[in-house]
């Protein structure tokens, strides 16, 4: 139990650190929150920041997943990857440091998929790419991607603690992006654009 509460406050401790919104205050001394789809992520840091800031955001936000999820490995093996990733995503979406308002969880959601298995990542990574491809819309690569995740889970590992666990992620997930829906459904939605706008 000891070991599940360590995982539990490293990790939200860590999630926490919200590079997007660290690298807006710090460079430009504004905050992302205010600008683009008012969303701390790497999505809204290209969009409103460029690729050059987006990079830190992006180097940062990964490595914070991976240091949440190696400390969940460590400790205790595949489930405590799980565990973890639960907390830094929370942590993403309700950083203590930032008054509680974050991002989606997608960017750490995926550097977890990727370090608890490889096969789920793929598949969730194969339907965010075409999603993206086809519609430009971001917001649906992700969806679909933490869509893949439960099922996968349940398909590889038929085990119902992991599924749940991973059922829990997506709908969180999917929760987050209850806005950008809205957008989908209105047409209104931010389509992807290689060329930043920078707004900030
Ligand atoms: O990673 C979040 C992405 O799915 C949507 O971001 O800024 O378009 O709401 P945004």
């Amino acid at each position: 139990l000891t070991q599940f509460a360590i995982i539990a406050v490293c990790g939200y401790l860590l999630g926490s650190l919200s590079f997007a919104i660290i690298v807006s205050k710090v460079t430009l001394g504004k905050d992302i929150r205010n600008y683009g789809s008012g969303n701390a992520g790497l999505t809204n840091a290209y969009r409103t920041m460029g690729a050059g800031k987006t990079l830190f955001v992006l180097l940062g936000d990964i490595a914070k997943g991976a240091a949440a999820i190696s400390i969940g490995a460590l400790l205790v093996g595949p489930v405590g990857k799980l565990v973890a990733g639960i907390f830094v995503i929370l942590g993403h979406m309700f950083p203590v440091y930032f008054g509680f308002r974050g991002g989606k969880g997608v960017l750490v959601g995926a550097v977890m998929l990727l370090l608890f298995d490889w096969r789920i990542f793929l598949i969730a990574f194969v339907l965010f790419f075409l999603a993206v491809a086809v519609t430009r819309w971001i917001s649906l690569g992700s969806i679909l991607g933490a869509v893949s995740f439960p099922i996968t889970t349940l398909l590889f590992y038929r085990d119902s603690v992991l599924t749940a666990m991973a059922f829990g992620m997506a709908v969180a997930v999917i929760f987050m992006h209850r806005s950008n829906i809205m957008r989908m459904l209105h047409g209104e939605e931010n389509r992807f654009s290689f060329k930043s706008k920078k707004t900030i």
